[in-house]
């Protein structure tokens, strides 16, 4: 397989994002499991990844009530798979390492058939027994119900505890990131990450940099002081969450604790904190709680104009999509390459 330094491809920004992505997606097609199958969006989605070739969804549900939805809303589906979670001859496996995996809950065999009856488990149990790559859900689903199913079947990612979303921005002036996109975290999952769950955002997050977007991640990890300017508990988390980072991946490029200011402008960041690996050029910026990075990346969005691409899920073992309910059938598409990028590392 390939090292974690080896980038696949430099990041030009001439292309269209989701055009660049798709062609990634194209090179090695995955199977992803869509469990909300009979919802519009899902189908047209689904269609639309057969037909650009980025995927190999696999519908998941019953067949009567996937044919009849697709039918009414005439999109062919004869070439595409479907999957039924009610009749599978792994059904009974997949209830076994349920019962197994959440054996502290000693659950009933009722109880696990109550669970199931949820498609989220199943599909991301068909992708614990390699039956399919990723899952792509959450147009229908709640970010819980998707986060429990993910958590409970799929587990954590390995070198991380913690399970966090990042966004990425673009559109940026192309003078920051790579030609104007970075990364950010964690705006939506973890509120209050202590410095061990902030290592596991920020290694997360450049594991999505390299997976997804194919960038190398240099990661400024953002605070209100630069190198022990100021002295607080708040400061020295990011300084501690730094160093963890830097002992369990040495090869990525970080720095921390910084400011925004020093992190982005080269001038400010020689003068703040010289020989930094990082000061003038981050494409990942972390966020030492959820409030800052929330409130963060909407004042780009809000007052700059900047466009949000996420929440992407990262640090599951198991690639699982999230996104908002009131996502479109684009929305869902592309949340079907992201997923299927993801799992590509997975099956390297
Ligand atoms: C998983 C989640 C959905 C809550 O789950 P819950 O039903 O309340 O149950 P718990 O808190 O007991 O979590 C269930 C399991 O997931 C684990 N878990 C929860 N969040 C986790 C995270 N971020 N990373 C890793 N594991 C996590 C818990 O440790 C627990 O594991 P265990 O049962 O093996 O001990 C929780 O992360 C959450 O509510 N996140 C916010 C998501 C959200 O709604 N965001 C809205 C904006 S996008």
């Amino acid at each position: 397989g390939c090292r974690r330094v080896c980038y696949e491809r430099e990041w030009d920004g001439t292309m269209d994002l989701i055009e660049k992505l798709a062609e990634r997606a194209r090179e090695r097609k995955m199977r992803v499991a869509m469990p909300e199958a009979t919802d519009e969006r899902t189908l047209r989605a689904a269609r639309k990844a057969v037909d650009t070739g980025v995927a190999l969804p696999l519908l998941v549900g019953d067949e009567k009530q996937i044919r009849a939805a697709a039918q009414k809303i005439g999109v062919p589906i004869h070439d595409i798979a479907i999957v039924d979670p009610f009749h599978h001859p792994s059904l009974e496996r997949f209830h076994e390492e349920y019962a197994q995996l959440r054996r502290k809950e000693n659950l009933t065999p009722e109880q696990i058939r109550d669970v199931f009856k949820h498609l989220a488990y199943f599909s991301v149990m068909m992708a614990r027994f390699g039956l399919c790559d990723a899952v792509t859900m959450g147009a229908v689903y709640t970010t819980a119900d998707v986060m429990r199913a993910a958590i409970k079947v799929g587990g954590v990612a390995e070198g991380v505890k913690t399970v966090s979303a990042s966004v990425l921005i673009t559109g940026l002036n192309p003078k920051f990131g790579e030609t104007g996109a970075m990364l950010m975290a964690d705006p939506a999952v973890v509120i209050d990450p202590d410095a061990g769950q902030l290592a596991d955002i920020a290694i997360a997050t450049a594991d999505t940099a390299i997976d997804i977007f194919g960038f190398e991640p240099r990661i400024a990890m953002l605070s209100f002081s630069t190198k022990g300017s100021a002295k607080h508990p708040l400061q020295q988390k990011v300084v501690d969450a730094t160093e963890t980072v830097k002992a369990r991946r040495p090869e990525l490029l970080i720095d921390g604790e910084l400011q925004s200011d020093a992190a982005l402008d080269a001038a400010i960041g020689r003068s703040k904190a010289p020989g930094s690996p990082v000061c003038g050029r981050p494409n990942i910026l972390i966020y030492p709680d959820i409030g800052s990075a929330n409130i963060g990346h909407k004042l780009l969005r809000v007052m700059c104009g900047a466009d949000v691409f996420g929440p992407i899920l990262q640090g599951l073992a198991i690639p699982c999509s999230d996104m908002s309910r009131g996502a479109n059938a684009h929305d869902v598409y592309v949340n079907i390459i992201l997923t299927a990028l993801k799992a590509r590392r997975r099956t390297l």
